[in-house]
C-alpha cells in the first residue's frame, strides 16, 4: 500500500509513542469539537486515526444515533474499537478519497504534515463534507520546538536534526501555519485557527516520551546519516530526565472551516 508516512506503525513502542501524544492533545481536540456544534446523529470521519482515542471520544460525543468512520493505513489499534457507532476502514487517503458529501465532521490530526500529497488530500477531505460540515485539521509547527529552559545546545542540535531529517523524508514542519490559507483555497468558509504550545516538564522517571520515543524511532536514520552521534543521543536522554528542564512542545495549530 503506497503511503510515504515515515514513521513505522510496527515499531515496538509505537503504541506508547502515540499514547504520549493523545494524552497531551486529546483534551484540546475535544474542546474544539464541542465548540463546532455538530447536529444530532452527526456522521464523523477520523482520518489517520492511530490508536483511535479521538474516534472513541467522538463516538461518545455523537451518541448512539451518530456514526464515526475511523480510517488508517494500519488498523491494528483500531480494529478492537469497531462497534455499532465506530466503523474501522483500512484505507490510504492519498490513494482512495472519502465518499463525497457525507460527513458533518472530518478530523485529521498529525497526519497531513507527514504526507507529501497533503494539498491533494486536504482537497479530497473538503469534498467529503456534507453541506455545513466541518473540517478540523491539526498539525505541529516546529516554531517552538527548540524552546527549552535552561538553554541546551544538545537539545537544539537533536530537535533540529529530527526536524531536518524528517523534512528530507517528505515531512513539512511548517505546514500547520499554512492551514487557514489551505482551507480557504479548498473552497471552505468560516475559517478559524488556534495555536497552542503545551509546556512539558522533564521527568526523572518517565523522561519526555513525546520526544524520546520519536528520537528513538528515528535514531538509526539519524545516526546513519550523520545528523547526530551517539553522544548526542545519550545527552538528549539525560536532559529529558533532568527535572530542571522545562520545554515547550512544537506549536499545535488547529484550523477549522466548513462547507457552505
Ligand atoms: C502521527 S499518527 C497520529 C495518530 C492520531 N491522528 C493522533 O493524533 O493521535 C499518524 C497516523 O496516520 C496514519 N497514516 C499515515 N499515512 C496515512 C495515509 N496515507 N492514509 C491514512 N492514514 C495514514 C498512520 O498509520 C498513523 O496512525
Amino acid at each position: 500500500m503506497p503511503t510515504q508516512y515515515l514513521l513505522d506503525p510496527t515499531w515496538h513502542a509505537e503504541r506508547d509513542r502515540l499514547n504520549s501524544l493523545t494524552q497531551l492533545y486529546d483534551p484540546g481536540t475535544m474542546a474544539l469539537i464541542e465548540r463546532l456544534d455538530l447536529p444530532p446523529g452527526a456522521r464523523c470521519a477520523e482520518i489517520g486515526a492511530g490508536t483511535g482515542s479521538v474516534a472513541e471520544l467522538l463516538a461518545r460525543h455523537v451518541g448512539p444515533g451518530g456514526q464515526v468512520l475511523a480510517v488508517d493505513t494500519d488498523t491494528r489499534f483500531l480494529a478492537p474499537l469497531a462497534d455499532a457507532t465506530i466503523t474501522v476502514a483500512r484505507q490510504d487517503v492519498t490513494a482512495t478519497p472519502l465518499p463525497p458529501g457525507q460527513f458533518d465532521l472530518i478530523h485529521a490530526r498529525l497526519l497531513l504534515e507527514h504526507l507529501p500529497q497533503r494539498d491533494n488530500v486536504l482537497a479530497s477531505l473538503a469534498q467529503g463534507l456534507a453541506p455545513g460540515g466541518w473540517l478540523l485539521v491539526e498539525d505541529l509547527d516546529w516554531a517552538t520546538a527548540e524552546v527549552i529552559d535552561p538553554p541546551s545546545p544538545t537539545y537544539t542540535r537533536v530537535t533540529s536534526a529530527c526536524r531536518e531529517f524528517m523534512r528530507s523524508r517528505g515531512y513539512d514542519p511548517e505546514y500547520a501555519r499554512r492551514l487557514p490559507r489551505c482551507l480557504t483555497a479548498a473552497g471552505l468558509t468560516d475559517v478559524g485557527a488556534q495555536a497552542v504550545a503545551v509546556q512539558v516538564r522533564a521527568d526523572a522517571t518517565h523522561g519526555i516520551p513525546q520526544w524520546e520515543l520519536l528520537v528513538e524511532q528515528l535514531a538509526p536514520g539519524l545516526l546513519a546519516g550523520g545528523w547526530i552521534d551517539q553522544a548526542d543521543l545519550g545527552s538528549f536522554t539525560a536532559l529529558c530526565r533532568d527535572s530542571d528542564s522545562v520545554i515547550f512542545a512544537p506549536l499545535m495549530i488547529s484550523s477549522w472551516a466548513r462547507r457552505a
